[in-house]
């Protein structure tokens, strides 16, 4: 089966089909979120947290992106592979944004980008749809402003703000976006966003009326107990799932169970 192309992700979205996404570091997992028939794999910053270990995603530079983003399409043959952009790598000019996003498309292999912003980034999205570059444009809860925000909170609660969410969504239509992502966004007003623009919203942490949904794969995989916010749902007891297996083969090294004879080779 080929790589399922924007053309026909709209396809779905038109037909009333919800869009999945889920992100994804490596050509490993890539291919088993492919296996099972992912729409979207995204190469989010989330890296530099869940991978990379750092408290937010602030220190992800464009080659971390790139990199991650060659493995992922490697180990993946049918979803579209989207394509984070880091922390200033496109918010100095519109020029390092065009740069930065094409090295994703030819360097890493990515089929879009995605880019977090407000009306600032407007101009920039429509350089860059003009120029061939697929774009989604993250609104609402923006982790690369962590620093600004101090914490991260719901948006789009206030009439006010939420009238603003949907200026900016419609003005990103306009550039070109092919889809917007709409991160920690009240119900309400996603539903909203949702029913005003004719492009896909995927939602995470903004509620079931989006026309698709996101995740963090490890978090969905529930690798980490101790993170539990209240948007998601953990679909498996990874973290127990490993250790179990690790404990298990600790045991067995020392007990001199493994490797068997099963799983050794003899002379001849
Ligand atoms: O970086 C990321 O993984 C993201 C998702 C949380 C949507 O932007």
């Amino acid at each position: 089966m080929k790589r399922i192309t924007i053309p026909k992700l709209l396809e779905k979205y038109r037909k009333g089909e919800k869009l999945t996404m889920i992100t994804a570091y490596d050509a490993t997992i890539a291919s088993l979120v492919d296996e099972a028939g992912i729409d979207m794999i995204l190469i989010g910053d989330s890296l530099g947290m869940v991978i990379q270990g750092h408290d937010t995603t602030i220190p992800v530079t464009m080659e971390d992106i790139i990199y991650h983003t060659r493995c992922v399409s490697r180990g993946s043959k049918k979803a579209l592979i989207v394509a984070d952009l880091p922390f200033m790598s496109y918010q100095v000019s519109k020029t390092k944004a065009m740069l930065a996003a094409g090295r994703a498309l030819k360097e890493g292999c990515a089929n879009a980008v995605k880019l977090e912003g407000s009306m600032e980034m407007v101009e920039t999205t429509k350089l860059l749809t003009a120029a061939g570059i697929p774009v989604i444009s993250h609104i609402g809860l923006k982790p690369q402003n962590i620093n600004v925000m101090g914490g991260y909170k719901i948006h789009g609660k206030s009439a006010e703000d939420a009238k603003k969410m949907i200026e900016e969504a419609k003005a990103f239509e306009e550039a070109g976006a092919f889809a917007l992502l709409l991160e920690g966004v009240a119900v309400e007003t996603a539903r909203e966003i949702t029913e005003t623009v004719s492009i896909p919203t995927i939602g995470i942490s903004s509620g079931l009326n989006c026309s698709g949904q996101v995740l963090v794969i490890y978090d969905l995989l529930g690798f980490n107990p101790s993170f539990n916010p209240k948007f998601l749902k953990v679909y498996a007891d990874g973290h127990r799932f490993i250790t179990d297996a690790v404990r298990d083969y600790i045991e067995e090294v020392k007990l001199e169970k493994f490797p068997s004879d099963e799983h050794s080779f003899h002379r001849k």
